[in-house]
């Protein structure tokens, strides 16, 4: 178990150790446990975080502000709509003097090839640490919290079990790869066959499936690319179809939008989750395009465990405040 975390920023789960993220998911679990017994457990008593949002959230921001206030501390909410920091502050500027009057920094910057870049300027200038609440390349704490979910409903040992981390078709808007990014490196590091079931206009960044096939190829796992909607579905585990925007083929979002116009029928439905394992469970990060990326019958329906998941965030982010910023 590794324990000396503080100060350490999370901005991709690659730069964890497997031991580092097992030790997270311990005291997620703690927490939890002790949020349902009504135990108190004030570890951040008088720490604050600032969190700043480029990007609008519901479940990010909520869970949070929440887990600040039950570890005793607070969380500001910094919005790029009503402060300078989309303009006129740097990131380095941000780190420093943030850094100065806070305890921890958050961010979410979703911007293509920007967010990143930012989250990581503005770590190199804070003496805080700096947790990432998603960027345009990593969404690492939805995405925790789906391996925390997937451990519930599996058990720890999660090798064997096949995940389908597919491509659905969205009407809403061009959503970030951030999701199944990330969904594609954690899970491979757990043993776990990983499929990447895609149109071909809807790639991911070629280092990260790189990393998710070495990952793969390290903890006894497989990784595998699908183009059939369908296939993806075939006896799998876990089901996870979620819509992202073809920014590997076009940055205009625009034409992003009319490939997505062929690929209308990869829609979640219950014909496609009769093709999984009896046992199977259907995710999603959400916002989800209801009866548009999956119907309200799977989404509402007994296999579905995305509230499960939603909870989740609250437990692994505020086991992650707990450890870096004490
Ligand atoms: N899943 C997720 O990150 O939700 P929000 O965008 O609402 O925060």
């Amino acid at each position: 178990m590794q324990t000396d975390l503080r100060g350490r920023d999370l901005i991709t789960t690659q730069e964890w150790s497997k031991e580092e993220i097992e030790t997270l998911l311990d005291v997620a679990w703690d927490l939890k446990r002790k949020r349902a017994l009504g135990e108190p457990h004030a570890y951040l008593r008088d720490k604050v975080l600032a969190m700043l949002f480029f990007f609008t959230s519901t479940r990010t921001r909520t869970s949070f502000e929440a887990g600040m206030a039950q570890l005793g501390g607070h969380a500001q909410f910094i919005d790029h709509t009503t402060t300078q920091i989309s303009h006129g502050d740097t990131a380095k500027e941000i780190g420093e003097i943030i850094g100065r009057y806070c305890d921890g920094i958050a961010i979410r910057q979703c911007d293509w090839k920007v967010g990143n870049q930012y989250i990581r300027d503005v770590a190199a200038a804070s003496r805080v640490p700096v947790l990432n609440m998603q960027c345009d390349v990593y969404h690492p704490f939805q995405i925790l919290a789906d391996l925390m979910t997937i451990m519930e409903k599996f058990g720890r040992d999660l090798r064997g079990k096949t995940i389908n981390v597919s491509w659905a078709y969205a009407s809403s808007y061009q959503k970030p790869i951030s999701v199944p990014q990330s969904l594609i490196l954690l899970m491979s590091r757990f043993g776990m066959n990983v499929r990447l079931t895609r149109p071909p206009e809807y790639k991911l960044m070629p280092d990260i499936v790189e990393q998710a096939r070495d990952n793969a190829k390290r903890s006894g796992g497989s990784f595998e690319i699908f183009e059939d909607f369908d296939e993806g579905f075939k006896g799998a585990d876990v089901v996870y179809p979620k819509s992202w925007g073809a920014m590997l083929t076009t940055e205009d979002p625009e034409e992003s939008a009319r490939i997505g116009q062929k690929y209308t029928d990869w829609i979640t439905d219950d014909r496609r989750m009769a093709l999984a394992a009896e046992h199977a469970i259907y995710m999603h990060c959400l916002p989800a395009d209801r009866n548009i990326e999956v119907t309200d019958s799977v989404i509402d329906g007994f296999q579905s465990v995305v509230y499960d998941e939603a909870e989740n965030r609250l437990h692994v982010q505020k086991a992650a405040m707990a450890l870096t910023m004490r």
